[in-house]
């Protein structure tokens, strides 16, 4: 896919990221909030993001404005399946015939998201990760009826951008990425709530094996390495030991009810100010792409 472009319908941590993400690349980019200091703030990571090219941004609070001759839409309102549906009903209606239409869901079914379109074959998932300047990949997400030239558009503007992409096929909660993930997080609340081991030895535990494992070997790849037989004997012991909790962590409601939300509130599982929050975030920043830099030269 050339030089296009893209609107970008929300403009919060993720509609920031991915506007900035294309205007780096010399795209025209339009951005959308109905509120004009969320725009503002995203005017900031935008500008962080992409330097010079980020002065031809235009930044609106008129949905109609945004979606003027786009090519791409990628829609990042907050988690909300009506409020998506109501807005993605507008845009198809706004945006010419060959325009991609994409949503940002992390777990919406797009089938369901699709149902609201008059062409549900048009709406695919391209669903990014946290940052998207840093993050390598994104997931590609098929509704039921989504079309195989849209999956090619989509999968196209992955290349433009710069990022490996995978198919998710079959449009379940949390599609790959985030089912992975969310069964590792609900295994370590498991184990602090069980007094196996504290918060900051579980943290480190992962940092310091497994995360950086696993940037050189998948889970499945990693089987093999280690030894299939291996793995069905400690699997014997382990499987059942594991949580298979269905309800939402208790850790996690409790700090929620009391209204510490992590960085953002200053306290989460840990206690944060602004200065050890930003140093978190670039740490990560700099681990993810230094990891990415090494991948690069395999
Ligand atoms: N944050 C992440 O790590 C992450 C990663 C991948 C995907 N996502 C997905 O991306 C989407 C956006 O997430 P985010 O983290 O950027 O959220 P956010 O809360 O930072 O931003 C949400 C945006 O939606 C707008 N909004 C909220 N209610 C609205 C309404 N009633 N009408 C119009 N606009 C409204 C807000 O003004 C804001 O621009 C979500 O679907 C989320 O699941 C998030």
């Amino acid at each position: 896919m050339t030089q296009s472009k893209i609107a970008v319908v929300g403009a919060g941590t993720m509609g920031a990221g991915i506007a900035s993400v294309f205007a780096a690349l010399g795209w025209q980019v339009a951005l959308y909030s109905r509120s004009q200091t969320t725009l503002d703030t995203a005017r900031t990571i935008v500008e962080a993001g992409a330097g010079n090219a980020a002065a031809h941004v235009l930044y609106t609070t008129s949905l109609q404005a945004c979606l003027e001759n786009a090519d791409v839409v990628s829609e990042n309102l907050a988690e909300n399946p009506e409020l998506k549906k109501t807005v993605l009903r507008e845009v198809e209606q706004q945006v010419p015939p060959a325009c991609l239409l994409s949503t940002n869901t992390s777990s919406v079914p797009i089938t369901q998201l699709a149902t609201a379109l008059r062409c549900p074959q048009r709406l695919i998932g391209i669903h990014w990760f946290n940052p998207p300047q840093v993050m390598p990949l994104v997931e590609i997400v098929l509704g039921e009826a989504t079309a195989d030239d849209v999956v090619a558009q989509a999968q196209a503007l992955a290349k433009a951008a710069g990022k490996a992409s995978i198919i998710v096929r079959q449009d379940c909660p949390g599609f790959v990425v985030n089912r992975l993930q969310y069964a590792m997080l609900r295994e370590a609340l498991f184990l602090v709530e069980q007094g196996v081991a504290s918060m900051a030895d579980v943290d480190l535990a992962v940092e310091s094996t497994l995360a950086p494992r696993w940037s050189a070997c998948g889970p499945l790849r990693l089987m093999d390495m280690a030894g299939l037989d291996t793995v069905k004997n400690v699997s014997a012991i382990l499987m059942p030991a594991l949580s298979n909790a269905t309800d939402i962590p208790a850790l996690v409601t409790q700090r929620v009810a009391e209204g510490a939300l992590g960085t953002k509130t200053g306290r989460g599982f840990y206690p944060w100010t602004e200065e050890s929050a930003a140093s978190a975030r670039s740490r990560r920043d700099q681990m993810v792409t230094h990891a990415r830099k090494v991948a690069s030269h395999d």
